[in-house]
């Protein structure tokens, strides 16, 4: 299976990212969560020459969410999202769904805690993780519809995966825009915290 490949794009004054994530071979490209910044994605798709084939969000939020119907009205692409967080999408994004792109496909990780929906995705060498997991960070977990148990779980299994993986976030809060697990291992505090009550204390404190 071909290796998917990643393109991250600034987009909106909340220093969120906005990614295309295509099949070189084919060209066809998905767009995770356009944010504050749908023409910026438009605009790469073109000179990237790529076809959209669906619009994909990590979880609710307003400012992932909010280019959305620009990207639509674009590209008649299929929705999709976890219903925990967006009830309404073409298709939905469970833990192990499979979303075809070209001839590559991204794997789906339910990761809720930082929203009842969110998702982290699986690009095969890299990992797009909304507002789970930044670099040098993590998602809150005090607003409505957290649960900072659930993100603990959620991270814990971001940890045991493959050190090498890239972490695309999805903002820019870091110092870095793009690092890895094992850097995240090494540098994150959130993943370093020895047990879960010690996580709690961090993240809520
Ligand atoms: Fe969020």
């Amino acid at each position: 299976m071909v290796a998917l490949e990643v393109l991250q794009i600034a987009a909106g004054e909340m220093d969120n990212f906005a990614y295309l994530v295509f099949c070189p071979q084919t060209r066809k490209a998905v767009v995770v969560d356009p944010s504050l910044a749908p023409q910026a994605v438009l605009d790469a798709v073109n000179e990237h020459q790529l076809e959209l084939v669906g619009l994909l969000n990590t979880h609710g939020h307003p400012d992932h969410i909010a280019g959305n119907a620009e990207i639509l009205a674009a590209a008649a692409v299929p929705h999709w999202g976890h219903p925990a967080d967006l009830p309404n999408v073409d298709r939905q994004l469970l833990e192990g769904t499979e979303v075809p792109v070209g001839t590559g496909c991204i794997r789906v990780l339910h990761t809720p805690g930082h929203t009842p929906g969110s998702v982290v995705l699986l690009t095969g060498a890299g990992l797009i993780t909304g507002d789970t997991l930044f670099v040098g960070r993590c998602g809150r977990a005090d607003l409505a519809g957290s649960d900072v148990d659930q993100l603990y779980d959620s991270l814990q299994r971001l940890k045991a995966l493959d050190g090498s993986l890239k972490v695309y976030p999805g903002h820019d809060y870091g110092v870095r825009p793009i690092s890895t697990i094992g850097d995240e291992m090494r540098e994150n505090d959130f993943l370093n915290a020895p047990d879960r009550p010690s996580f709690i204390r961090l993240r809520m404190g």
